[in-house]
């Protein structure tokens, strides 16, 4: 499929997505929302894909929801839009998701990273929610994720006063899994995701749910979602082959049953 906004490739078992809107530093306009979430959705319905990677430039991974497209919208347009959906359905994709950042990650472009299930950052990334010097607040989890990950305090200068996150900051702060050098930050997150690919498949998809279970659930309701999933994997071809891969001392041969 060929897109206008972004572009898309697979390396081995990972769906790459890539924002591609350089000049715009990668805005997340509805178009390119739109096209991004059919790539990765498509993706995530490939049974030769393992996981997904979502990148954009060096200079940015996005600047934010596209502040033009949005500047003359009323609060009905607002409401009947269904722009910021996209940032659900990608909480909603199975396979593992892990955002490349370099440079820009701010506003929308931080709460689409921050709703990935990893994210591997380059030395030059920066975070921020920097919607207050718009006359708005963060519409697309900023508040909820970066509060999650950040704790409370560091969350309200964020989100009140616009302090920005440097890679450093961010990863000691929980928000990044890894920082690398710029050049190597999409090679590296790639690396992390063909490995997580290679990985039983049926058994990535209840470990992701199960830990995103943590930020919709109290722990009992938690736990018990947990043991149910773990219940389940006992009906799966995988978990046959896994145990007797290791009672055999040989490499599993993962089918995805
Ligand atoms: N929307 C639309 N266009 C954007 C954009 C955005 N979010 N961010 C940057 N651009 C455009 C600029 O308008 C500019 O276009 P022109 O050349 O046509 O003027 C181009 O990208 C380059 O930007 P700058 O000249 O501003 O580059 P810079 O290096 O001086 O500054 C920046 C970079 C600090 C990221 C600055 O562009 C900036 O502050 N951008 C806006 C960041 C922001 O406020 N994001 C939040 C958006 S609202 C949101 O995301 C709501 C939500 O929660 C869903």
């Amino acid at each position: 499929m060929s897109y206008e906004f972004i572009l898309a490739r697979v390396e081995g078992k990972v769906g790459i997505v890539q924002f591609n809107r350089p000049k715009a530093l990668n805005a997340l306009s509805p178009g390119l929302m739109g096209e991004a979430m059919t790539a990765v959705e498509t993706f995530d319905a490939d049974p030769a894909i393992g996981a997904i990677v979502i990148t954009g430039s060096e200079r940015a991974f996005a600047a934010g929801a596209d502040i033009k497209e949005m500047a003359q919208a009323s609060v009905v347009e607002m409401l009947g839009n269904p722009f910021i959906d996209y940032w659900d359905r990608l909480r909603r994709v199975r396979k593992p998701v892990i955002a490349a950042v370099s440079g820009f990650a701010l506003g929308g472009g931080c709460e689409l990273a921050m709703a990935c299930d990893m994210i591997v950052a380059s030395e030059s990334a920066q975070f921020g929610q920097p919607e207050i010097n718009l006359g708005v607040i963060p519409g697309a989890g900023g508040t909820q994720r970066m509060t999650r990950a950040v704790g409370k305090a560091l969350a309200m200068e964020i989100v009140l006063n616009d302090r920005r996150l440097s890679a450093a900051e961010a990863q000691q702060f929980g928000l990044v899994n890894r920082v690398v050098p710029v050049e190597v930050y999409l090679e590296e997150a790639v690396k992390l995701a063909q490995q997580i690919a290679e990985r039983a498949p049926v058994a990535l998809q209840m470990a992701k749910e199960a830990i995103n279970a943590v930020y919709e659930m109290p722990l009992q309701s938690g736990l018990a979602h947990e043991r149910r999933l773990f219940y389940m994997l006992f009906a799966t071809a995988d978990q046959k082959e896994g145990m007797d891969a290791f009672v055999n001392k040989r490499k599993a041969d993962w089918q995805g049953k």
